[in-house]
């Protein structure tokens, strides 16, 4: 078992007395080497948390322990230059006076100036900015500036990365390039990670452990294919997956719903809930006799988006396979691949 780099216990922050706490209760322990990554909807307290990780915010109750020493808690509060932690904020925030190399260099303390330009070397080189050490922030894109701002934060070889929306600042092809080589960055240097996003599908890709947060607290925290496929809530399930909902009623072993019925374990008693079913889960077959109609369908590359209406008037959303086309109008009937129907109380 890898050591405990992070642990955070019952974590919480109140900014004024009036409003919801804006860190609310929060535990959760990161493990060596690993990424987490914190998703959920602007405002629900993400950068918050990260800030008194980093120590700019201190906490009204908990401990944030870094490496087995706590750095806050009701009486201490450690320094954020003395944590050995690295940061990445969404507006890159270089020097702008100061070229790559500066820029890089510029949080390394303590070592002879051969060992700098060896760090700073191999910071960029990580980052593959080699041959860009003499320019100014304004001399590079986007991308660039925040490969920058990695390179500085690794640069130091911190105990854990910080890294807040640092994408999100930049155009969609450069996202998913930096995204998938920030994380064999992370993971070449061994540096254990909290990356913080909205977007679930960045969340999914990048991370090890995703914790999904909401109104200040960790709604759930797993692997990334546990939260997709075992949501602990419909808050999870609605915000991770985008999936349908469908009031549903029991009846005996079945959940009836006004698109059929469907058998969903659950250890629970209430009698009316939410069925939840994944757009990628449906299969559809033409049924003259049905009343669940395609109202439209988008083609999407890979495969096709269709909207289907319930009699009572509902939009479902269904994602196949582009070898299913069926026309607009068409009556379908629906099965469900992998028995993947789940229940949420309402
Ligand atoms: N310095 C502050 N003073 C007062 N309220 C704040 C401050 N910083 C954040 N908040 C509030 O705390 C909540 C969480 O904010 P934040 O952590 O920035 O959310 P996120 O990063 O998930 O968008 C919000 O309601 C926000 O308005
Ligand atoms: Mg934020």
């Amino acid at each position: 078992m890898q050591k405990v780099i992070l642990n955070i216990n019952n974590a919480k922050k109140i900014f004024s007395k009036n409003t919801l706490p804006a860190v609310n209760n929060v535990s959760l322990t990161l493990r060596k080497g690993d990424i987490l990554a914190l998703l959920g909807p602007s405002g629900c307290g993400k950068t918050t948390l990260l800030r008194m990780i980093a120590g700019f915010e201190n906490l009204q109750t908990g401990t944030v322990e870094i490496d087995g020493q706590i750095v806050c808690n009701s009486v201490t509060l450690i320094p954020p230059e003395k944590r050995d932690i690295g940061i990445v904020f969404q507006d890159y925030a270089l020097f702008p006076h100061l070229t790559v190399v500066e820029n890089v260099g510029f949080g390394l303390k303590n070592l002879s100036k051969q060992q700098v330009q060896q760090r700073v070397r191999e910071a960029l080189i990580l980052v593959k900015l080699e041959g860009l050490e003499q320019r100014y922030p304004y001399e590079l894109s986007g991308g660039q500036q925040q490969r920058v701002a990695l390179a500085r934060a690794l640069a130091p070889q911190p105990k854990l990365m910080l890294l807040d929306e640092p994408l999100s600042n930049l155009d969609i092809q450069v996202r998913l390039q930096l995204r998938e080589e920030i994380r064999n960055i992370l993971k070449t240097a061994k540096t254990s990670a909290i990356f913080v996003t909205h977007d679930q599908e960045e969340a999914l890709a990048i991370s090890d452990i995703v914790g999904v947060m909401r109104q200040g607290h960790l709604e759930q925290i797993g692997t990334p294919e546990e939260i997709y496929t075992h949501p602990a809530s419909r808050f999870v399930a609605k915000f991770v997956t985008q999936a349908n909902f469908l009031p549903a009623r029991r009846q005996g072993n079945l959940w009836s719903t006004e698109i059929g019925n469907f058998e969903v374990k659950t250890s629970d008693s209430y009698e009316t809930g939410e069925i939840m079913i994944r757009q990628e889960d449906f299969i559809l077959k033409p049924c003259t006799d049905s009343s669940l109609v395609i109202h439209s369908r988008r083609f999407l590359g890979r495969e096709y988006c269709y909207c289907l209406h319930t009699p009572s008037g509902k939009e479902i959303h269904a994602r196949t396979m582009t070898d299913t086309v069926l026309s607009e109008g068409t009556a379908v009937e629906i099965a469900i691949a992998n028995n993947a129907v789940r229940i949420f109380p309402e």
